[in-house]
């Protein structure tokens, strides 16, 4: 057992070697979280956690690919080896592949609901009975309103124009899977919630016509308010920074 973790919260935040994952690793650990900072690639991963810890903060590296069973249940031996239980999951890797102009249409589906809604679902599953090890523990669920049906049917609203079938769709579908979680964990003392994190500039916008201003530091903040509400926290909401968002 690793001594520094047994009164520190644990997390695992998945996709979290780059923008906005890597703010929510970041800000977790600000907050006297001992991270295990997932990475599909743990050079990358290794990379910027020792960086984090040059700044005194307890991170540490865990390869973890989604889309992966092995790689999902090596992550979750490890924690369970290491530290005997998980307080809070970030659901963080998402892609969106609506651009990707060298895919089909069917292809970007595919590719899209393998990591945003399967690979949640793996990594959500997979996590319980270590969530389960915890007084009480915390999944967010890194959506979109992109993916909110009560926004998207609203003609006055921003985004409502927006057409982005492979992207809207997976991220509805993460909403689906956290208010089913949130039931199915409800006795549990398991708090499951979605966020939207904002139209920020990261790699996965950087070729956006119109290019976000909004820093992946800003974005995380939500995430990180959810992960870390107490034993009496909402269960089955969908929030950004300013409130409550409709499914
Ligand atoms: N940026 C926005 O405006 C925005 C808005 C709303 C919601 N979101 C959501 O926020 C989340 C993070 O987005 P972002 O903008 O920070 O994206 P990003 O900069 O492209 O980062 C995506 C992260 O996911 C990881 N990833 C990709 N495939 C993976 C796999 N199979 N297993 C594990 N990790 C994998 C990437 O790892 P590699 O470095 O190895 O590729 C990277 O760490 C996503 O769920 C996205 O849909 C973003």
């Amino acid at each position: 057992m690793f001594q520094s973790s047994n009164q520190k919260k644990i997390a695992l935040v998945s996709g979290a070697n780059r923008g906005i994952g890597f703010a929510i690793a970041k800000g977790l650990a600000q907050q006297d979280v001992t991270v295990l900072l997932g990475s599909r690639n743990l050079e990358k991963g290794d990379e910027v956690s020792a960086a984090l810890r040059q700044e005194g903060l307890d991170v540490r590296a865990v390869q973890l690919d989604t889309t992966d069973d092995a790689s999902v249940w090596k992550a979750c031996g490890l924690i369970q080896r290491d530290y005997g239980r998980l307080d809070i999951l970030v659901n963080n890797a998402g892609i969106g592949l609506d651009f990707a102009q060298d895919l089909t249409l069917v292809e970007r589906m595919e590719q899209t609901l393998t990591l945003n809604v399967v690979g949640t679902l793996r990594l959500m599953d997979a996590c319980i009975p270590l969530l389960e090890e915890a007084p009480f523990a915390t999944i967010v669920n890194v959506s979109s309103e992109l993916g909110s049906f009560g926004l998207r049917s609203d003609k006055a609203w921003q985004y409502s124009a927006f057409v982005l079938p492979t992207y809207q769709a997976s991220k509805a579908a993460v909403n689906s899977l956290t208010l089913t979680y949130a039931t199915l964990l409800s006795e549990k003392d398991i708090k499951v919630n979605a966020v939207c994190p904002g139209y920020t500039a990261t790699d996965a916008t950087k070729d956006a016509v119109v290019a976000p201003t909004r820093k992946p530091e800003q974005a995380a903040g939500i995430a990180i308010k959810l992960a870390l509400s107490g034993k009496d926290g909402p269960t089955g909401t969908f929030q950004n920074e300013e409130g409550h968002l409709p499914w």
